[in-house]
């Protein structure tokens, strides 16, 4: 009998899709969640909290592969240096870790914590693989849709994002943990590269929304960076298929083509 897998954040936007195809390839899947739910189908959950170090060590118990995907908008970093003491301890024999492309490059708090959280994995003396993801299509999502509800719709001038469909970074995922540790591996983002006002543009369409746009400009080191594409990744990366005219077409579809 093989060990079940643990997913860490199997409960998220991108966890839910990774679970279901970790289950097709006859894998059993361990999910750790702050939250307790019924296990079944060959998923079995364990309540723990990574950022308070609670519950982790029986959450890794008898586990040889661990993909890491919980995370917030801070703490990562120390999240994720609990988990590896916990892996360790266990003897873990493959960390896979979600990262973000700019973890290295852009100055804000959310990126310092994920590459903190990188460090980590990579430090960790453990057999790791790391994937940065560009803005999956549903953050996107609940930016434009709350911008969209402002009388007039600040477009950040020269800010461009290259958002990435998450069932294709759950794919890409899935190939990785169950493939042999390979280390920070090439990025994956997006098929297209957007402004800001593009995206809100293609929502206002979707939705059959019209708002006038302002342009603004955002201040700073983060501003700077983002202006130099700091977040972006133009080369090397594999990109997925999957515009944000698709997704908004699924997800916006009572008003889709309007
Ligand atoms: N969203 C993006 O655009 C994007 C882009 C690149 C990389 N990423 C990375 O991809 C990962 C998943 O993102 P997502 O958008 O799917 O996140 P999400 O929908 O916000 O879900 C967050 C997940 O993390 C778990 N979690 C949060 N704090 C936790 C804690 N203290 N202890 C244990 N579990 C905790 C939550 O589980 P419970 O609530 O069940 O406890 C939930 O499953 C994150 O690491 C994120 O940084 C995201």
């Amino acid at each position: 009998m093989t060990s079940p897998i643990l997913v860490t954040g199997g409960t998220g936007t991108l966890g839910r899709h990774v679970v279901p195809l970790l289950r097709e390839a006859g894998r059993d899947v361990r999910v750790l969640s702050r939250h307790a739910r019924p296990s079944g189908d060959g998923v079995e959950y364990v309540t723990a909290d990574l950022l308070k170090d609670e519950g982790i060590e029986s959450a890794v118990d008898g586990v040889e592969i661990v993909l890491h995907l919980a995370g917030g908008p801070k703490g990562d970093d120390e999240a994720t240096r609990n988990l590896v003491r916990a892996a360790r301890r266990a003897g873990v024999r493959h960390l896979v870790y979600i990262s973000v492309i700019g973890a290295d490059k852009i100055p804000l708090g959310y990126f310092r914590s994920k590459l903190g959280a990188e460090q980590a994995v990579a430090g960790s003396g453990l057999p790791w693989t790391t994937l940065r993801a560009a803005q999956f299509h549903d953050l996107m999502l609940t930016v434009t849709e709350k911008m969209a509800k402002l009388p007039v719709i600040p477009a950040p001038g020269g800010v461009r994002l290259q958002p990435v469909d998450p069932r294709e970074v759950a794919a890409r995922l899935v190939e990785l943990t169950l493939g042999a540790p390979a280390g920070l591996v090439p990025d994956l983002a997006g098929p297209t590269v957007y402004g800001m006002a593009d995206l809100a543009r293609a929502y206002l369409k979707a939705r059959g929304k019209h708002r006038p746009m302002l342009p603004v400009r955002m201040p700073g080191k983060a501003g700077r960076a983002y202006r130099a594409g700091e977040n972006l990744s133009l080369t090397g990366a594999t990109t997925g298929k999957r515009t944000w005219e698709d997704f908004l077409t699924e997800r916006v579809p009572q008003h889709a083509g309007r």
